[in-house]
């Protein structure tokens, strides 16, 4: 029932109205945003579903790494509070994390519920040692999409704070 695209320019102008709504505007003090403050969002996987020309759910990817290998970090991922209970956030998320995989992305990582997040393949990530800093081990779910990505361990750190 709903249409689903790339996050366009359309999808952005709408975008921080959704996350307003969704999270508040405070939602820049929480943790996850140590990762996307002053890094690049992976442009690659951000997708937005529609209700004709209304934006009615997003999700998001910043880059992040894990005991050296290339991760993910899903989120944040919103449905418009009148369209919750639709399957629009089930179609957001199976759409990305497609893409994710199918470029050869080693590990997703996020912060959150994980009744929410088991049925896509999540598990705790305290199960294989990953930690975000400052986050309670059990908010913080893993998907490996490789070898590498099953046998990685330690801090999640933010993309450029790796950089040398
Ligand atoms: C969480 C959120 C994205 C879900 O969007 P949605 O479009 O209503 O979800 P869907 O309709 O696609 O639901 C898919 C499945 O997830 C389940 N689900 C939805 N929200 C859930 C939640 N908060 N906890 C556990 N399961 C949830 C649904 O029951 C459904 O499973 P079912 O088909 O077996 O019943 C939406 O409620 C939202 O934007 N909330 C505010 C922001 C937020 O909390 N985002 C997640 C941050 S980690």
């Amino acid at each position: 029932m709903f249409a689903y695209t790339m996050l366009d320019d359309a999808a952005r102008s709408a975008l921080t109205a959704l996350l307003d709504v969704s999270f508040g505007p405070d939602r820049h003090s929480k943790i996850a945003y140590r990762f996307r403050d002053d890094v690049p969002e992976d442009e690659r996987f951000g997708m937005a579903a529609w209700d004709g020309d209304l934006l009615v759910g997003a999700i998001q990817y910043w880059p992040c790494h894990v005991d050296g290998v290339d991760a993910q970090l899903l989120g944040p991922l919103a449905v418009a509070p009148a369209y919750r209970g639709r399957g629009a956030a089930r179609g957001l998320v199976n759409r990305s994390l497609q893409l994710v995989e199918d470029a050869g992305t080693d590990l997703v990582v996020l912060i959150g519920d994980p009744k929410l997040y088991l049925q896509y393949g999540f598990t705790p990530a305290s199960g294989q040692s990953l930690v975000i800093e400052g986050e309670p081990d059990h908010r913080v779910q893993m998907k490996p999409l490789t070898d590498a990505g099953r046998e990685a361990t330690g801090l999640v750190s933010p993309a450029l704070a790796t950089v040398s």
